[in-house]
């Protein structure tokens, strides 16, 4: 094993390969339509500076972060033909820094038209930018009075040439709800509005809503990291991560005995306990007390007690001696428990299973470019 992974009190593996492979699926998924990547955060926990070359590599152009400093830090990753959106665009004062590192804002709110208008005409030409109009998610983009304001001035229009008309879904890994064709309506109606730009709408879950969906760019996020698209069917992508926590030591406990903070566990016959090296500092939920479940050679080894912020404790009873013996490592996430299992036992989703995943664990890629 390599020193560093001995030392760490977790492995993390990202499959680049396979984060690849998902981009190849979703993009024939997509149809006719350009497929981004949402690198935002970090590539959802994973490591945009690893992520974004190896997507370049695949033939991604069109990379989505959401701060300014996502931007600046993935720049030097990606080739300079790539084009790196920034999706909260820049907040006020900070314009020129986008220009300065080869950013492309997407444009919110009538005050971000009007900062990037000021701009353009200061340094005497266009400056193309992404338009985000809200279609009922109430979060992000034009509402329609701004996105209004913005058609009658053919000033923005000159200064700012429109590179996509955008949007995004509330709804759309549950492929049934209403919302998604409501939301739908109303992009078609603004698109209707200016048909010569191109458009996006879809997230991973989007892409399978179909083509109707997929207009002329896809914006697939969680999907590229193994995250189940569409609620109640099978995943289509391939796993991505596996995460591995090194036991610290084991012990027997006794009927009757205690295990952790709170004691909330306490044994009812004689149990053999191993703890390891995660906690909630890492991003292991306290909501996974006495609720998780690690594999040991695929066989479970169910969570007792408490998460504490830098260990867990498992129920090891029956399982091989020299397989729960210090430094020995247990699959937290792997094969036999996937990111999106691990978050519905956590009542959280696999977005924040991966984006918290902790920045002490000894992190390996396999494959890439
Ligand atoms: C505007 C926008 N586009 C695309 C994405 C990617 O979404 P997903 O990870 O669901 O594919 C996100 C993520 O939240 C987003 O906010």
């Amino acid at each position: 094993m390599n020193p560093q992974a001995a030392h760490a009190g977790a492995i993390l593996t990202v499959n680049l390969d396979a984060i690849r492979s998902n981009y190849r699926l979703l993009r024939q998924q997509a149809g006719k339509a350009a497929c981004a990547a949402a690198v935002k955060a970090n590539a959802y926990g994973l490591g945009a500076d690893k992520v974004g070359p190896a997507l370049a590599a695949e033939g991604c152009r069109h990379f989505f972060v959401a701060h300014l400093d996502e931007g600046i830090a993935l720049r030097p990753h990606l080739p300079a033909t790539a084009d790196i959106f920034v999706l909260h665009g820049a907040p006020p004062g900070t314009e020129r820094e986008l220009i300065a590192h080869g950013l492309t804002p997407v444009l919110n709110s009538l005050q971000q038209i009007a900062a990037w208008h000021a701009l353009a005409q200061t340094l005497q030409r266009p400056l193309p930018a992404i338009f985000q109009v809200d279609t009922g998610m109430s979060r992000m983009g034009l509402p329609a009075a701004e996105a209004e304001a913005w058609l009658a001035n053919p000033a923005f229009m000159e200064s700012i040439p429109p590179l996509f008309l955008m949007s995004h879904l509330a709804c759309a890994e549950h492929q049934g709800h209403p919302m998604n064709a409501s939301q739908l309506a109303r992009f078609l109606a603004w698109r209707r509005r200016l048909p010569q730009i191109a458009a996006s709408l879809a997230n991973s879950s989007g892409i399978f809503l179909g083509p109707d969906y997929q207009f002329d760019l896809v914006r697939p996020g969680a999907a590229l990291y193994g995250i189940a698209p569409v609620a109640g069917a099978a995943n289509p992508l391939q796993p991505v991560v596996a995460l591995h926590g090194r036991i610290i030591q084991s012990r027997t406990i006794q009927r009757g005995d205690h295990v952790g903070y709170g004691i909330s566990y306490s044994a009812s016959e004689e149990r053999q306990i191993a703890t390891v090296g995660v906690g909630y500092a890492d991003g292991w939920l306290r909501s996974m007390s006495n609720r998780g479940i690690a594999f040991i050679d695929g066989q479970p080894a169910p969570m007792v007690g408490t998460v504490s912020m830098d260990s867990i404790t498992i129920d090891v009873t029956g399982i091989a001696a020299e397989r729960v013996q210090a430094g020995a490592t247990v699959e937290l996430i792997g094969p036999h428990r996937s990111a999106d299992q691990v978050a519905q036992l956590a009542g959280s989703i696999g977005y924040e299973i991966l984006t918290d995943l902790g920045r002490r664990y000894h992190r390996e890629y396999i494959g890439g470019l």
